[in-house]
């Protein structure tokens, strides 16, 4: 099986050549894993294991090995995706070992050049694959490029379990900055703490502001939802640019009575409306309409009981 590279990013191309797996005997397979982790652990499938070192993904047979790369395991993480700091050699080596500047040695931190998103998701075909893709490049018609982290997803083979399988993967532009945490927004004050300047946080409230108008004309015009729950989903930038980071569990709104559960079992849509009105009513000091079809079907206290209920049982069965 062969899938083409995506991405046109030369260092990065996506190779489908015969893996080893395929090529040497059960014993030697052993011999070959008397390495750092057991035999066990090396075939298990990269989208179950609960951590991927950075130092394993060249090891990976979609990956090629470029000397001038580094892969580095990212300090946030998720639930859906292993995500990675792709670094210059070089700049890991200024950071470890430092450079003198100005007669002073300095250990200057590596800025990513890309992230790299290995999804955890299984697809049951590539149509649903590329249903997935396309659900992003409607995210980034709707919200534009200002208000997501861009993202170059493509398809891999892999085929470390010894079977080829879809893997999908992104590169994405790296986003700087704290994460804009819903639950802990009080106010403009939460956005002077992050901020401490009064134009930047004007600044911070015209994107976010635009952000939830564009949130809701996708909502209106296409019936999808990104994931706006998940810590670490929002990111606000020093120069107060709002950037929506994780860009791949959108998930549709039915106005009725059940309470969507997305794929790992989280009520993300209702959550995602949730936070949604957070930033309107929290940040930008708006009214919530409750004449509001969206808001009033979501927002009942009622339904946020059920979902409260739901979440709580999702924690506890993590
Ligand atoms: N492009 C990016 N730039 C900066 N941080 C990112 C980027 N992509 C993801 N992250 C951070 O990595 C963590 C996990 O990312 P996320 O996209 O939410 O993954 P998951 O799909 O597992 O929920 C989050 O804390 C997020 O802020
Ligand atoms: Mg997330």
């Amino acid at each position: 099986m062969k899938f083409k590279s995506l991405t046109r990013d030369r260092k990065f191309t996506v190779f489908t050549g015969s893996s080893v797996f395929d090529t040497i005997s059960k014993d030697q397979k052993s011999l070959l894993f008397l390495g750092t982790e057991s035999p066990m652990n090396q075939l298990t499938d990269i989208r179950d294991r609960a951590h991927l070192p950075g130092s394993e993904v060249k090891k990976l047979n979609f990956i090629k090995d470029s000397k001038t790369l580094v892969f580095r395991k990212y300090y946030r993480s998720g639930l859906r995706s292993h995500i990675f700091e792709v670094l210059l050699a070089e700049a890991v080596l200024k950071e470890t070992q430092g450079e003198i500047i100005d007669g002073i040695r300095m250990f200057p931190r590596a800025r990513p050049v890309k992230m790299f998103r290995i999804l955890r998701n299984r697809f049951e075909s590539k149509t649903a694959v590329f249903r997935e893709i396309e659900k992003y490049n409607l995210l980034l018609k709707f919200l534009g490029k200002n208000l997501i982290a861009l993202s170059e997803e493509f398809l891999v083979d892999y085929r470390g379990t010894g079977k080829s399988q879809i893997v999908l993967c992104g590169l994405q532009e790296y986003v700087a900055g704290p994460i804009l945490d819903p639950w802990r927004l009080f106010g403009e004050a939460s956005l002077m703490d992050i901020l401490h300047s009064h134009s930047l946080v004007e600044h911070a409230k015209k994107n976010i502001a635009i952000f939830v108008k564009k949130i809701r004309q996708m909502i209106d015009q296409t019936g999808y939802i990104p994931d706006l729950a998940g810590i670490g989903n929002l990111i606000l930038t020093c120069t107060g640019d709002l950037k929506l980071v994780d860009i791949n569990n959108i998930v549709e709104i039915k106005l009725d009575d059940t309470i969507l559960l997305d794929d790992k079992g989280y009520p993300s849509c209702d959550v995602s409306i949730a936070v949604l009105s957070i930033l309107e009513q929290n940040l930008l000091g708006r009214d919530i309409p409750m004449d509001d079809l969206l808001y009033r079907h979501f927002l009942s206290t009622e339904r946020k009981d059920r979902v409260k209920a739901i979440e709580k049982e999702f924690y506890t069965n993590l």
